[in-house]
């Protein structure tokens, strides 16, 4: 069973299932075993243990190629404290541009936690005048947000959730709200549901709502293929969706999994807010944040920030990616026949 639906069509995959990005994190591995199952792995932005972001970029992009033939996609956080985002908005093109493989397969960039024009350098202009069939989708957290992805013409946007793990906007919209509202406002937008996705269930709810495909974070997490610590995984299976918190992150509202971390760390009412503390940091300070990822991704669980949304609450097993994607498909297609069978 094949769903065929526009964003499968339009990124050239086999099923409407999507790798979330997960920085700081590598989800390199992941995202091979996302392709090969026929969903679309992403590469997030990543700069752990103070590497360069862009090295990282290109090995990572390497590494996939090497690995797997089919489509692939790569994230950039463009946030106002993410200092490295114009380095990769600029280089990042120029190495796809210069290496066929890699061009012929990267078919999907996702920024994020930021601005959506940043990644329309010129680079950026010259990779899509030239023949690659890459296209743009930002994270819209919030109705506002997506207004301003459609302004900037994006290629579709990614709707995001209150319930998801990681990165979150001030607004705490659910995905069931934001869906309906970006839908309403903007019918035509090609769109990718994400947070609180785990199973058939979410995804026929998201494709009856219009959205093309669903995107992953806390489900991938909990796969055999993904580089997560075996302790983060293994939080996964006996989590209940109410052991998650929102608190104040590096780039602005997160979604932990509730631990000492999470304990000490309040959350800022507003975006104004966390601005003028950030005005307060020096930027050792701000260096310093990416210690309590880099901690977690050693296996300390208890003093770091261990992001995960509220749909560890629905699964129970760690498994492999290829059966997370198929049970999902077939459950889905279970759903949507049974949804029929209730019209007459
Ligand atoms: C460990 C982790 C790290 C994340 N890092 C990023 C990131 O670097 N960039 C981004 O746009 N979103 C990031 N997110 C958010 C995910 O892309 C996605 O929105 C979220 O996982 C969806 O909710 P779910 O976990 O219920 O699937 C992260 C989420 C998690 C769980």
């Amino acid at each position: 069973m094949v769903f065929e639906t526009n964003i499968t069509k339009m990124l050239g995959i086999k099923h409407p299932i999507v790798a979330a990005p997960m920085g700081p994190f590598y989800t390199t591995k992941l995202a091979v075993a996302v392709s090969e199952a026929g969903g679309l792995g992403v590469i997030s932005h990543t700069n752990m243990y103070g590497k360069d972001s862009f090295k990282q970029m290109k090995e990572d992009m390497t590494y996939i190629v090497e690995h797997t033939d089919k489509p692939f996609g790569f994230n950039i956080r463009t946030g106002r404290m993410q200092l490295d985002a114009q380095n990769l908005c600029r280089n990042v093109p120029k190495f796809i541009m210069n290496n066929p493989k890699i061009k012929e397969q990267c078919v999907y960039v996702i920024t994020s936690a930021g601005s959506s024009k940043l990644i329309y350098t010129k680079p950026f202009q010259r990779l899509r005048e030239s023949g690659s069939n890459i296209k743009h989708f930002h994270v819209a957290p919030a109705l506002w947000l997506a207004d301003k992805c459609v302004a900037t013409g994006v290629d579709g946007m990614v709707i995001t959730g209150g319930e998801g793990g990681g990165h979150q906007s001030y607004e705490k919209v659910s995905s069931l709200v934001l869906l309906q509202q970006v839908r309403q406002k903007h019918p035509d937008m090609p769109i990718i549901a994400c947070g609180g996705f785990a199973t058939g269930e979410g995804l026929a709810a998201a494709l009856s709502m219009g959205a093309g495909a669903i995107a992953m974070g806390s489900r991938f997490i909990a796969s055999k293929e993904s580089e997560f610590h075996p302790d983060y995984k293994d939080i996964v299976p006996p989590a209940r969706a109410q052991d998650t918190v929102l608190v104040t992150g590096f780039l602005g509202p997160i979604r932990l999994w509730k631990n000492k971390y999470a304990a000490h760390h309040g959350l800022v009412a507003s975006k104004e807010e966390k601005m003028a503390e950030e005005q307060g940091l020096s930027l050792q300070q701000v260096l310093e944040e990416g210690k309590y990822y880099e901690m977690i991704y050693d296996g300390n669980m208890d003093d770091g920030a261990v992001l995960l949304g509220q749909s560890i609450g629905i699964m129970k097993s760690i498994r492999s990616v290829s059966e997370i994607i198929n049970t999902i498909v077939s459950d889905a297609e279970k759903c949507l026949k049974h949804a029929n069978t209730l019209i007459n």
